[in-house]
């Protein structure tokens, strides 16, 4: 997720540009820049300052040699392809240097549309997707920028958010969008656009949403909207009535919910680009030779915290389909413990952060044993990603919240999908299997977005059955136990209300005798062959007096008769349940946190990353 910014109009653009991009940071701060036209020696120019690293390390360079012009683009960075640094920072020129394009998104096909631009002359100097539709605009130009963009975003496949300016356009901006946010706005003689409102509401409040696969043309004469084929066509126009905090949370109240409601397209936006033209699996920035993954005979899933229950989740997933043993660790007992690994031992280490303390030993403490690292990162060029052999990205974007929870679904995803590129390479499963499975996950965001309308019903249980809870148990079994254990960290690090989680099968050994009357057990009920265990579970706590609550399959009937309440999520295949099941938890967490005014985004005691032991 990166933050776009544009003006054109009367005033110098650079201040513009620069307060833009302080609000958009939060969308990504790995690098900012920005390009302005400007004119040398009578002749129009598109001139770029761009830098790695916070916003800060851009403005000090402005500052030293501001950059002229009333007509510019503003980027700041969340890396999705090529590592933080100057060279992948955007704005990106096309080979002239007379276009300039910023892009927040994924493009899928952009490795083979960088070799057949190569074919045609065109060189890159960055790792980046963004140079590619910088050069393919360029190509395709002729004299009108729009018709360029328009001409060159039909072969494009993926997520984008683009705007570009040429030297022989003076004063116009064009931008277009599909499944990546890009809104403009219009005041007295000048245009912007921004990736959300909240980098426009300083100017107006009137703005208009692009749709996917419209094309905007910006001059500061206003603003003029067409589709793909070049006819006449509107976005979505509102006003909007946020102040600019807000609008950092897009309207949410805090971060966390924030990112809760953005679960499904970051799902989306992790699975994009996993197949290539013959709908086999890829993974192409996992550098693993998969004659070598053939040859694994035991893999251990190494994390700290959520990222451990990811990791979790993936140790059912990696056995059923690649049929592989597996051990989930935390990181800081790894690293301190002999585990035997060797060069048949792959270990996969999870960390949003990639800055994680224990989990960079652990994965240091294993490529010491000879075995081969993986990270799963959410952060392009991290310690982690550095440290491993290998690398599969989330691409969740920023997570602000101190609870983790877009990065925990995404992880899921990316280590189903390396679960699945394993069963391939190990011939566990069948290509057209594995396909299968892939689709599975890839109708999951829509599915996720049926889960999340019933966010009131979670919030009326935190006001609710659960509302003085000193204490919520959470059970589950086989994929519902990580679940059950999520459940029980995000309520007890947002609101600081004791909760634990525990195999179902366990209650009989012990935690039951917490059980008395009007006690809170949130069940993971689920279909699948271990359902009528969980019935029974839920019958042996609610005869002692607790009130359950159970999430359950859509359609589930049996559960009703058991349950005081019941939470239901659409049926999908067994290992899939995960990514579903935990969001009614983070809902329930977050509004019983809410109720008791606590810090929720960034709780008391915690940090976002633990670079510490
Ligand atoms: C999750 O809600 C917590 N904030 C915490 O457990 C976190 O998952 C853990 O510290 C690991 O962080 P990482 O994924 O950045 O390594």
């Amino acid at each position: 997720m990166c933050g776009i910014i544009g003006y054109t109009g009367g005033a110098w653009a650079l201040p513009v540009l620069v307060e833009g991009l302080r609000t958009l940071e939060y969308r990504g701060y790995d690098s900012a820049g920005v390009a302005l036209m400007d004119t040398d020696d009578g002749s129009p120019v598109v001139r770029v300052a761009k830098h790695s690293g916070k916003l800060a390390n851009l403005e000090e360079a402005l500052r030293e040699r501001p950059l002229p012009g009333s007509t510019g683009l503003g980027h700041t960075r969340w890396a999705t392809h090529g590592v933080p640094n100057d060279r992948n920072a955007h704005p990106h020129t096309d080979d002239s240097g007379r276009l300039a394009l910023v892009h927040n998104g994924i493009i899928e096909n952009y490795t083979q549309l960088r070799e057949e631009l190569s074919d045609r002359g065109h060189g890159f100097r960055s790792d980046t997707d963004t140079e590619v539709v910088a050069c393919l605009v360029a190509d395709r130009y002729r004299g009108e920028l729009a018709a360029a963009v328009r001409e060159a975003m039909c072969r494009v496949r993926g997520a984008f958010a683009i705007a570009a300016v040429h030297a022989d356009e003076p004063g116009t901006i064009v931008a277009c969008r599909r499944e990546a946010p890009l809104v403009i706005g219009c005041m007295d003689g000048a245009s912007l656009l921004a990736s959300d409102v909240a980098g426009l509401v300083a100017h107006t409040r009137d703005v208009e949403a692009l749709l996917d696969d419209q094309v905007a043309t910006l001059t500061p004469n206003g603003v003029t909207v067409t589709d793909l084929g070049g006819a006449p066509a509107q976005g979505h126009r509102y006003r909007v009535d946020w102040d600019v905090d807000a609008a950092e949370k897009q309207g949410y109240p805090h971060f966390m919910l924030k990112e809760i409601h953005e679960q499904p397209q970051a799902v989306r936006d992790t699975l994009i680009g996993r197949t290539d033209a013959d709908g086999r699996l890829v993974l192409d920035e996992l550098r693993c030779d998969p004659d070598e993954l053939r040859h694994v005979d035991k893999v251990y899933v190494v994390a700290c915290g959520t990222s451990y229950h990811a990791g979790l989740v993936a140790k059912y997933a990696i056995e059923h389909w690649a049929g592989v043993p597996v051990e989930a660790e935390i990181a800081s007992e790894f690293r301190y413990r002999d585990p035997i690994l060797s060069s048949h031992t792959l270990v996969v280490t999870i960390s949003q952060s990639g800055e994680t303390a224990d989990t960079l030993a652990a994965a240091s403490h294993a490529r010491d044993q000879q075995a081969r690292v993986v990270a799963v990162t959410n952060v392009v060029g991290s310690s982690l990603a550095r440290e491993a052999d290998a690398v599969v990205y989330t691409r969740a974007g920023p997570e602000i919240a101190v609870a983790s929870t877009k990065a925990f679904t995404t992880q899921i995803v990316a280590l189903d999908v390396l679960a699945l590129y394993l069963a391939q390479a190990r011939r566990a499963l069948f290509p057209d299997e594995c396909r299968d499975h892939l689709a599975r996950m890839e109708a999951l965001p829509a599915l996720l977005e049926q889960v999340l309308k019933q966010e009131g019903e979670l919030a009326e249980l935190a006001a609710g059955s659960f509302a003085d809870a000193g204490y919520v148990m959470f059970v589950g079994r086989h994929v519902g136990l990580p679940i059950a254990l999520e459940g029980a960290l995000k309520l007890k690090e947002i609101s600081y209300v004791h909760a634990e989680g525990f195999p179902a099968g366990e209650m009989k050994h012990g935690p039951i005798a917490l059980i008395d009357a009007g006690g809170p057990v949130v069940a993971l009920a689920t279909r699948g062959h271990v359902h009528g265990k969980l019935l029974s579970n839920i019958q042996e706590v609610k005869a002692r007096g607790a009130v359950v609550l159970a999430v359950a399959t859509e359609g589930d009937t049996a559960i009703d008769a058991h349950a005081d309440h019941v939470v239901y999520v659409p049926e999908v295949h067994e290992l899939l349940y995960p990514l579903l099941t935990v969001v009614p938890l983070q809902l329930l967490g977050y509004h019983m946190a809410v109720r008791l005014d606590r810090d929720v985004d960034q709780p008391r005691n915690l940090a976002k990353t633990v670079t510490v032991e």
